[in-house]
Formats: structure tokens, sequence, C-alpha cells
């Protein structure tokens, strides 16, 4: 299975998008190196690379995920690898990820990039200087949440070292999943596209609500970081986030208990929708995370959107009457 072009040299298979990043890591981190992780990542990724990295020797190092070439000053002399997401799957911030390589290899690092949001149909991370994507297939490449899976791609000067961690850590996905995920892949386009379509329709309208103080969608025209996606994807998915103006806990509880459409929950990247409240300012460590009111990530899926818009009337209207 192949989605990311011509500088794929292989592709491993994991149980999970976690075990595909953690394989990843083990397979070419060493005890004595330094690794640079994007602030934005994944919280499981900084989990892991404050314990088990750690203990193993390995010191991780967070930075600006605005940084592009500025990333340089970061670099020591054992700096070995750069992980990157694009865009953060909660904050959706945009690296500068050519910046962000060019500096790696010229420095004699690799960087590994989680390709989850974008898809390699919508990021083709090979082609843009990453030498190995990861895949949370148990997100958009199996579609409906029931698989767990996942997948890293690796150009010719990472994948030997890949396929020999696959290989000494025993990784295997389980075959039902690799099923279901062939066949996923079979909708994904016609998935995707309609993901984007309904999740700018979506981004555009909360951006209108009177309740909203901002919305972090790197496609939106207003987002820092859209001259980067235009650049650099050829396509969004259904997750962005949204921030509230400032209210208290229970009016935003009022909001996610009225809504039936959408459901709470981590695992998005399938054909329902999905909303989770979030606050990550406790574990940033570069950067600091102030949005000025709650944050709430909504995962738009494939139900029709007028439906969508009525569910959160209805649930602005909880919010409002528990003010
Ligand atoms: C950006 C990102 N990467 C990786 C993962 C992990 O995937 P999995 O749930 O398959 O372990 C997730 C899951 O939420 C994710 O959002």
């Amino acid at each position: 299975m192949t989605l990311e072009g011509p500088n794929c040299a292989g592709v491993g298979l994991a149980p999970s998008g976690v075990a595909a990043i953690t394989t990843a890591l083990l397979a070419v981190l060493k005890a004595g190196d330094h690794f640079l992780v994007i602030d934005s990542a994944y919280r499981p990724t900084r989990n892991f690379c404050d314990t088990i990295l750690k203990r193993l020797g390995v010191e991780t190092t967070y930075f600006d995920p605005m940084i592009g070439g500025g990333i340089a000053r970061l670099f020591k002399p054992n700096t070995t690898a750069v992980l990157v997401e694009a865009p953060g799957s909660q904050t959706f911030e945009m690296p500068d990820i050519p910046a962000i390589a060019a500096v790696a290899h010229a420095k004699d690092a690799i960087v590994v990039d989680d390709n989850t949001w974008a898809t390699p149909l919508y990021h083709r991370s090979l082609d843009q200087g990453v030498d190995i994507s990861i895949q949370a297939a148990t997100k958009y490449i199996g579609g409906h949440s029931d698989i767990m899976f996942g997948t890293i791609s690796a150009n010719s000067k990472t994948w030997p070292a890949i396929a020999e961690g696959i290989r000494l850590l025993g990784i295997c996905a389980g075959p039902d999943d690799v099923f279901l995920a062939l066949r996923g892949l079979r909708t994904l386009a016609v998935r995707l596209a309609h993901h984007e379509k309904s999740a700018l329709e979506m981004a555009r309208w909360f951006a209108q609500r009177p309740e909203v103080l901002r919305v972090l969608h790197p496609a939106l025209e207003s987002d820092p970081g859209h001259a980067i996606w235009k650049r650099d994807f050829t396509g969004a998915s259904g997750l962005f986030s949204v921030v509230l103006k400032p209210v208290p806990d229970k009016a935003v509880d009022a909001m996610l208990d009225t809504l039936t459409l959408f459901g709470m929950g981590y695992s998005w990247g399938g054909f329902e929708s999905l909303v989770i409240p979030f606050d990550c300012a406790p574990y940033r460590t570069a950067t600091t995370w102030a949005p000025g009111g709650p944050a709430l990530r909504f995962h738009i899926g494939l139900e029709n959107t007028d439906d969508l818009k009525a569910d959160l009337d209805r649930g602005f209207a909880a919010l409002k009457a528990a003010l």
C-alpha cells in the first residue's frame, strides 16, 4: 500500500497510529540523541518522548510550530531528528515543513511527519523534505471508526531502519484491519472531498456566530497558517477547532449535553461528526496556549450540514440558557 508517491521506498504497517509513531521513533533514535518535536504534537507523542524516550537517553526539545527556518538555532551537535505535525491536530498551527526540512537536512537530521490530518491525498510529505510520513489510518483511511491501524511511509534513506525496527519489535497489523483499510482506500478521495467541503462550510458558519471568538482552520483565508496551507497542501480535511467567547464551564457543558449529532470522542476521521473540549495550556512548553475562551475541536462527518447547523443552534441556545 503506497499512497506517498515516488519518494516512498517502503511502507510499514502498525496496529495503531500511536504504534506507528512509537515504532518509527524507536527505529531511528538512539541513546544520546537530541530530538526536536513540534509543540503542537499529538499528546501521546509528547508523552512517549517525555517517558520512554527519556528513559532510553533521548533528550527532547519542543519548538514553536511557527518557527520555520528559525529552528536552526535549536539544533545541537547531537540533534538527529525533527518531528512535525501539520497542522497541529488540536490547535491547527501550520508549520513550514520545507523550511524546517531544509535546515534539518543541512544538519544531517531526519524529519518525521504525522500526516494524519491531510492524508497523503492532500499532503505529499515525502515530496516536501519529510523522510518518514506517519498515518493514523484508524482515522480517514478506515473512515468508519471501526479499525485501529497505522502506516509508516519512509524514503530510501530511512526505510532500512524502519524495516529493521518493525521486524525486531515484532510490529504487525491485524489482517482484518488491513482488509478494512484497503476497502477504505477505495472511497477515501470521495469521503475526503465531502469532509473538506462540509467542514469549510461549518467553519465559515461558526465564524459568523456571535458566541464564537475564533475559528482555527488553515483553509480559512483569515487563518495565520493559510498561505503555507495553500502552498503545500492540495486540500483540507474535516477537523478544526473553535474558540468560544468566555463563558462558564457549565454553559459549555450544557451545550455539549444538548448536541445529538455530535458525539463526544477523540478518534476522528469517520463518517460521524464529533466534538471534544480541550485545553493544552498545562502541557505546552515552547509556546503559550491562551486562546481567550473555551476551545472545542470539531470533526465534521458526512452528515447533512443543515442538520449539523440545526443541532448546533440547539446547543448554542442551551449554552445561553445556562448563563
Ligand atoms: C494526529 C494524530 N496522530 C496519531 C493518532 C493516533 O492514532 P490511533 O488512535 O490510531 O493510535 C491520533 C489519534 O487521535 C491523532 O489525532
